[in-house]
């Protein structure tokens, strides 16, 4: 079913309400998701994006209901990963002549995902543009690893739509589509959770890209992009928080990510995060076993604090397998500005704690030199050094 998005402009994408992982198991749903798909039905006839293959049947369906698909002029390709690709094929076997407009990168994405098809590629770059009639036009902009190198967006004058893809995007279902419609501290959360844990590898790309876009000076009244809410109530909001998010955003928190075998690392963990409340009681503190959490809130968690803790017992000259993948995903996010520390148990070896802090170091963390490393309980004498590794950690300056 098409809602209005504006004029000539329906959202007609698909509203996952059920979806709970996303790339695989990688990243975590839990107040749904919507892959974006739009319609324009000006002098022509656009469509902006598709929905992810599992719902291509369903998606070509509920068009037909709409429109004839011999009246689409054109299509849009904004990004080739397949939540947004995935009924490209599906469409294109019906009307196999429709130009498509992409990137050269999406071009070859497409190819190399579905196959040399022939299809009627138009390969655009930042700044070119095509009439859609009625004194309107479509303008592209690329966005290249953001976050894929074939990512583009579509500006719409006249309405003043911003097609964005996946930037300002959220894993959340709305189905009152609108951003003024949710509910805002999930919206918030969910914004933040993607930029975290998708689009912070590449923040200092966006940092330019948003000042090339803001250079424009173009008017935004409608950020429509490819997941979650759209943005109609105060747009330029999310862009200004993408901003603040993309240079080494932090908050007055810190996090402790753990995991233990027999208790000895929780009780440390535990100890360090009252230490955090005793020497500064404003400081936000949250406490996480990664072995149970779940990975991209506590991501997102991170993304906001100033420091962490991390912990792991030493386990066969190792640290434990949850902690080594968690933080292997932590290296990836490439996190800036964050000071760290470690911690860990041991019986007999214990190398734990100085391969968390060469791992934390490689993930662009400046680590602190204070750390706890009790043989076996944690004695007093261990807990004694814990107000010396928090001083550390909370103190000013020093941050790559
Ligand atoms: Fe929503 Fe990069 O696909």
């Amino acid at each position: 079913m098409r809602k209005l998005v504006k004029n000539n402009v329906s959202w007609i994408g698909y509203l996952d309400w059920e979806l709970e992982t996303f790339h695989g198991d990688d990243y975590s749903i839990k107040n749904g998701s919507s892959q974006n798909a739009y319609l324009i039905e000006e002098e022509k006839t656009v469509l902006i994006d598709t929905v992810w293959t599992p719902h291509r049947f369903d998606f070509v369906e509920n068009l037909k209901k709409e429109i004839d698909l011999k009246k689409i002029d054109f299509i849009v390709a904004n990004h080739g990963e397949c939540d947004h690709s995935g009924s490209l094929e599906t469409i294109l076997a019906e009307i196999p002549d429709t130009p498509v407009y992409c990137t050269a990168n999406c071009v070859k994405s497409l190819e190399g995902q579905y196959g040399k098809r022939g299809w009627n590629f138009k390969v655009v770059k930042t700044g070119d543009s095509v009439d859609i009639g009625n004194g309107k036009k479509l303008v592209f902009v690329e966005m290249r690893m953001l976050h894929w190198p074939d990512s583009m967006s579509t500006y719409m004058t006249g309405d003043n739509i911003l097609f964005s893809n996946d930037a300002f995007g959220q894993h959340y279902a709305v189905e009152e589509l609108f951003n003024d419609k949710a509910e805002q501290s999930v919206l918030k959360h969910e914004a933040m959770k993607y930029f975290a844990n998708i689009l912070n590898p590449f923040a200092p790309i966006l940092t330019k890209k948003l000042e090339e876009v803001v250079g424009f000076n173009l008017p935004f009244d409608i950020i429509a992009p490819s997941h979650g809410a759209i943005w109609r109530d105060d747009p330029l909001q999310i862009v200004n928080l993408y901003a603040e998010w993309a240079k080494a955003y932090q908050e007055d928190q810190v996090t402790v990510a753990y995991d233990t075998m027999w208790e000895g690392t929780a009780k440390v963990a535990h100890e360090i995060a009252a230490e955090i409340h005793r020497q500064s009681p404003d400081t936000v503190v949250k406490v996480f076993n990664v072995a149970k959490a779940d990975k991209n809130e506590v991501m997102t968690e991170v993304f906001k604090s100033k420091a962490i803790a991390v912990g792991s017992p030493t386990v066969s000259n190792s640290i434990l397998s949850s902690v080594a993948g968690w933080m292997e995903f932590l290296k990836q996010l490439k996190f800036k500005n964050k000071k760290a520390a470690a911690f860990g148990c041991y019986g007999w070896s214990g190398e734990s704690v100085k391969l968390l802090q060469e791992m934390l170091g490689k993930a662009g963390f400046s680590v602190v030199p204070e750390s706890i490393r009790p043989m076996w309980k944690a004695t007093d004498v261990d807990l004694a050094a814990i107000p010396a590794l928090v001083t550390s950690l909370l103190a000013q300056g020093g941050q790559s």
